[in-house]
């Protein structure tokens, strides 16, 4: 189990723990196939592999290496002055330069209303936590966590071949079934159309040039959403839970250029109604930024058929247990939100599940890979049923048994963010 401590305040996470977890016994197979073999991959691949041999892969422990609450170089440069000069740090009031504009007014008043209530859940769930000796030095503002964040990976390849478009040619438009070790080298054969892993063990898979690790039993769509309708082939109704972590719109994201960014109707389109089945769980991540919060109770979830059941907050913490930003930072917020929903069908059976209590904190170690999540499912299951169907639109990794969709959807198995158990 990933959850370190529960009571009813919410839940200690270890991210790291959940997917290291997954790639326990992960068979390692050559093979040597050709693009001119294409006809022959989805048969004869197997015979054509020498297994390398099975090995534990875990997340790159530096991508958790966050021990101190995050500065800004500038900041990080006036503290080690400071502490060489054995000054004592001056809590400083910048004035504005000018009046806060309406989102950031609305992000206030939101604060006002939720602050207490994080605040006095992180007292109940932080005991977990071994507190640092204050008076240590920070003496390298989680440099190796920040080193690790820019780990290329397939880089913007992914999101670049999504762009490109085009119609699947080869293979079955129904799906590709994948084995280990298997190496696909044609982008149409990757592209707009599901790809499925049956094994029984976590293992590895050359594609497009790039090795990229497959959790047991997973399924992906790797496509911009103009053919996130792809989803829907086989699977009509089929989910009980569905998580979405869409592109919001945001400045430093456009800034940073991370990902593409979507408006709302984009969202309102994709075909939930399909894919939900009666009762299912939607969990969608939102910023801090009120007009989403809003758009998503006011106007997604009902498009959608969705009751709205709960707000939960994820709290963001260092190894030690410090919030990441001060809690009353106006630069950033050490939580994000979560808006849960029940999805009703016409006609769909009713069903009983465990009621989602309106209010809980999630709090973790942040993975430093720039807007990662921690994974929710040994929290979630207690509202599913037993081995519930789960999705997870805009991802950017797999998970053992769920099916995973986005333009980047492959770019976190990439082997580049793993290493071998005990290395
Ligand atoms: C906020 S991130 C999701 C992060 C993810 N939850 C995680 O923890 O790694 C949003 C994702 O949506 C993807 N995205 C943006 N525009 C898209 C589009 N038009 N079609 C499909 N995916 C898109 C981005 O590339 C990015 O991977």
């Amino acid at each position: 189990m990933a959850v370190l401590l529960e009571n009813e305040y919410g839940w200690v996470l270890d991210h790291k723990k959940c997917i290291d977890r997954q790639y326990i016994g992960t068979t390692d197979k050559a093979t040597v196939l050709t693009a001119g073999q294409k006809e022959a991959v989805y048969n004869i691949v197997e015979e054509m592999s020498m297994n390398l041999g099975t090995m534990n892969f875990e997340l790159k422990r530096d991508l958790f290496a966050v021990n101190r609450p995050f500065l800004m170089d500038s900041q990080f440069q006036a503290e080690t002055m400071r502490n060489e000069h054995g000054e004592r740090r001056r809590e400083r009031k910048r004035k504005r330069k000018s009046a806060l504009s309406v989102g950031e007014q609305q992000a206030r008043v939101y604060h006002d209303l939720v602050k207490d209530k994080i605040h006095a859940a992180y007292v109940e769930l932080k005991t977990i936590f071994q507190p640092e000796d204050p008076h240590q030095p920070n003496l390298s503002n989680n440099a190796e966590a920040r080193k690790a964040a820019m780990i290329l990976g397939p880089g913007d390849s992914l999101t670049e071949l999504c762009e490109m478009g085009g119609i699947p040619q080869t293979g079955d438009r129904n799906g590709i079934q994948l084995v280990g070790g298997m190496s696909i080298s044609e982008p149409s054969d990757v592209l707009n159309q599901p790809l499925f892993y049956d094994g029984a063990t976590p293992t590895v898979v050359s594609l497009l040039g790039e090795r990229y690790l497959l959790p047991a039993h997973c399924s992906f769509l790797l496509s911009d959403i103009t053919h996130v309708q792809l989803l829907t082939r086989q699977c009509n109704n089929q989910y009980n839970l569905i998580v979405l972590d869409p592109p919001w719109e945001n400045k430093s994201v456009k800034r940073l250029k991370k990902y593409q960014q979507l408006n709302n109707s984009d969202l309102i389109n994709i075909p939930i109604p399909k894919l939900a089945t009666a009762g299912c769980l939607l969990v969608v991540w939102v910023t801090n930024k009120e007009h989403h919060r809003s758009f998503v109770k006011d106007e997604l979830f009902p498009a959608w058929n969705t009751e709205v059941l709960a707000e939960w907050h994820w709290l963001k913490v260092t190894n030690n247990g410090e919030t990441v930003y001060d809690f009353e930072s106006t630069h950033k917020k050490p939580y994000e939100t979560l808006i849960l929903g029940r999805f009703s069908c016409e006609g769909g059976q009713e069903r009983h599940y465990p009621s989602v209590p309106d209010w809980r904190l999630l709090i973790s170690v942040p993975c430093s890979l720039h807007s990662k999540k921690p994974p929710l499912i040994d929290v979630l299951k207690r509202y599913l049923p037993e081995k519930p169907k789960c999705l997870e639109l805009f991802a950017r990794n797999l998970m053992e048994g769920w099916t995973s969709w986005g333009n980047e959807v492959l770019k976190h198995q990439h082997l580049d963010y793993y290493q071998k158990e005990g290395t």
